[in-house]
């Protein structure tokens, strides 16, 4: 795998101020406290903070690992997602596939040169199709935070969600470091199971020919706790502390290029296709 430089400070080379284009400012997204669609997503993190374990996460990687579910090509899975709304996003009330099509097109007008990251965009969330294979929404969507530590602060409703989960029962669970040394690096690091981790999976399964830091934000995108609550940053080596430029840069078109004003995913289709037939053609091991 190639390693890309960031040549400059990512966070100069886009300022979506506000994602103002939209009418919404950036404090206006991911609002844990009120809103329309508040109910439906306290729901869902209350059910993944009460069962996502050790355990669970264990034998969930080990379930989906082998990447022996189904064969299909990257459109198939992005056609999928048409019938999955997440229900842990307060921000989003519309079908995936148009997140994943607006992500990507936001990193296509700031980095027009960088095409391996505009795929990124387009499939960072393709490990949602989970939820079509009978998985509740709690052990899809949502942010993640490793298990077998402590929980930190910034986990959101950490403090009214985690009760009834039984690795808060277990004492070796419930340290700072838990079963972690100190800076093992988050590839050490059993992250709640989800839409990253699998999707992350099915890239290497497949050997998709991306750069390490595309693997990486499709494998980190949703650890908002560290990317953007700045926790967990004693778990982190050189090599995370390195990346999380990157991943920062991803979240901005992830989380701001969110808006009720749908592309046009027919016109798109034959410029991502390409990008497919680049990086990741064919059929797939999902
Ligand atoms: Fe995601
Ligand atoms: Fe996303």
């Amino acid at each position: 795998m190639k390693v890309v430089r960031m040549d400059a400070d990512p966070s100069e080379v886009y300022r979506p101020e506000a994602g103002a284009e939209h009418g919404k400012l950036k404090t206006d997204y991911r609002n844990y406290t009120a809103g329309p669609l508040l109910d439906r997503v306290y729901n869902t993190y209350l059910l993944m903070h009460t069962h996502q374990t050790v355990d669970f996460v264990r034998k969930k990687g080990a379930e989906y690992g082998a990447c022996a579910q189904r064969r299909m090509s990257i459109m198939e899975a992005l056609d999928l997602l048409d019938n999955v709304v997440d229900e842990s996003d307060p921000d989003v009330d519309f079908p995936n596939s148009y997140h994943a099509y607006q992500t990507a097109e936001g990193i296509r007008r700031a980095h027009p040169d960088k095409d391996w990251f505009q795929l990124v965009g387009l499939l960072h969330d393709m490990g949602k199709i989970l939820a079509l294979a009978g998985e509740p929404q709690w052990a899809v969507v949502g942010d993640t935070f490793p298990v077998g530590c402590r929980v930190q602060e910034s986990v959101v409703f950490s403090d009214s969600t985690f009760h009834d989960n039984p690795d808060t029962e277990n004492p070796l669970y419930n340290t700072q470091y838990g079963i972690y040394q100190p800076r093992c690096g988050l590839a050490n690091v059993l992250m709640s199971w989800g839409h990253d981790e699998y999707m992350h999976q099915v890239m290497k399964f497949n050997n998709f020919a991306l750069p390490q830091e595309a693997f990486y934000m499709i494998r980190f995108h949703s650890f908002y706790p560290w990317h953007t609550g700045g926790d967990y940053m004693h778990l982190c080596s050189n090599e995370d502390l390195r990346m999380l430029a990157w991943v920062k840069e991803f979240n901005k078109f992830d989380l701001y290029t969110k808006c009720e004003d749908l592309p046009d995913v027919t016109q798109l289709k034959p410029y991502y296709q390409s990008l497919i037939d680049k990086y990741c053609p064919g059929q797939l091991c999902w």
